[in-house]
């Protein structure tokens, strides 16, 4: 899968995916990240991406031409499964589009600056407009790492227990029950017995018993989509 990002503060995006899972993705091959630089399809030698909104109003706007050009100088490698707008007035990002996403072949992530994009751009090529959460970051880029390692852990090989993302908080609409490893005995607080049965069946009953606790007392909204 290749997930690429338009950006104005490119900056932002070198660490996130240069460790553990999604490093690991990209040396198996089984992700290629491509950040570029907005500021590559600038309207002048000035380096300008970003204008007045017409009606007035504080704030500067990303412009339509460094993305509309940005976006068709890179389709000419061929069409993005989907173009992504990362934005607070999107549809709040969940579990079950990083797996939908996880999917697809090429992505595009367009993250917003300033006062956010013309909204040409997302009338003409914007396919989804995704919101991490209710509130607001200074621009896209740190949303848009978040999105991009939610899919990536979850592709098909990149994490070495298959198993794992199965049983990750959400994907059952479940919170994840609680762990331990050792010591038993950590300061007078003990593992709980039952995980020291090497029973699988009742492990698994308790597990799921402890989930279905946690998820009542913390996220009861979730228990109403199951
Ligand atoms: N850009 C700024 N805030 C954001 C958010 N909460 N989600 C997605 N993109 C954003």
């Amino acid at each position: 899968m290749t997930i690429e990002i338009l950006s104005a503060v490119p900056e932002l995006l070198t660490s996130p995916f240069e460790h553990s899972i999604m490093k690991r993705a990209q040396e198996r091959g089984l992700l290629t990240i491509k950040v570029h630089h907005l500021r590559k399809w600038a309207i002048n030698k000035h380096g300008q991406i970003d204008d007045y909104q017409y009606g007035g109003g504080a704030g500067m706007l990303i412009m339509c031409e460094p993305l509309a050009n940005a976006i068709d100088e890179l389709q000419q490698e061929g069409k993005f499964d989907e173009i992504i707008f990362v934005t607070p007035d999107g549809k709040r990002f969940e579990q079950k589009d990083a797996n939908t996403l996880s999917l697809k072949n090429r992505i595009l992530l367009i993250c917003g600056h300033y006062k956010g994009i013309d909204q040409r751009i997302r009338d003409l090529y914007v396919t989804q407009e995704i919101s991490i959460g209710d509130y607001v970051l200074s621009g896209g880029e740190l949303a848009a790492a978040v999105i991009i390692d939610a899919i990536g852990r979850i592709i098909p090989g990149v994490l070495n227990d298959e198993t794992s993302a199965l049983t990750d908080s959400f994907q059952d609409n479940l919170l994840a029950p609680p762990v331990y490893s050792r010591p038993v005995d950590f300061r007078g607080s003990e593992v709980p017995a039952v995980l020291l049965t090497g029973d699988p069946k009742k492990v698994d009953a308790w597990r799921q018993e402890q989930a279905l606790q946690r998820t009542k007392e913390r996220r009861p909204d979730l228990l109403e989509k199951k």
